[in-house]
């Protein structure tokens, strides 16, 4: 059975460009509600640890640095069928291929500046929830 949350995180091009109101309302217009919330900035070492499924990948350096480079807002949602759910609200991970109407269509610069950070799985779910919120930060 699909579980019913998912993380994401405004990545901090989409912070920087004010995009968060418009991303945050997507959100919450297609029926999650934030469980858990945080705006923070992430040190290299953080963010690395994140991503560190996908150390020794050509973009895994640079995705760091990037994700690094300023705030970016964390939230942990909840829907059924979150994870595939989130997924198909934000499109595509390349938004040259996001459907219209999706956040990284609307929101998205480039595949490393895609907007959000969506989870792959109910598993990856609760391991990136654990990552960034304590149990008494989730309501
Ligand atoms: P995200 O959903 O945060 O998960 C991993 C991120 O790595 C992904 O979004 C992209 O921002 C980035 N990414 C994935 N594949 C590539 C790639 N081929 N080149 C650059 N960045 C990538």
């Amino acid at each position: 059975m699909a579980g019913k949350i998912t993380f994401t995180m405004i990545k901090p091009s989409a912070f920087r460009s004010n995009y968060t109101g418009g991303i945050l309302k997507m959100i919450n217009d297609a029926g999650f509600v934030i469980k858990a919330m945080k705006l923070t900035r992430l040190s290299k070492e953080q963010a690395g640890a994140f991503y560190e499924v996908h150390k020794g990948k050509p973009f895994y350096e640079s995705l760091v640095e990037f994700m690094s480079s300023g705030p970016i807002v964390a939230a942990m949602l909840e829907k059924e069928n979150a994870v595939d759910d989130f997924r198909t609200l934000i499109g595509a991970t390349n938004p040259a291929n996001a459907a219209e109407g999706t956040i990284r269509k609307l929101y998205a610069v480039s595949l490393q500046e895609n907007a959000v950070h969506g989870s792959d799985s109910d598993e990856n779910a609760n391991i990136e929830c654990d990552f960034f919120f304590s149990k008494i930060e989730i309501i």
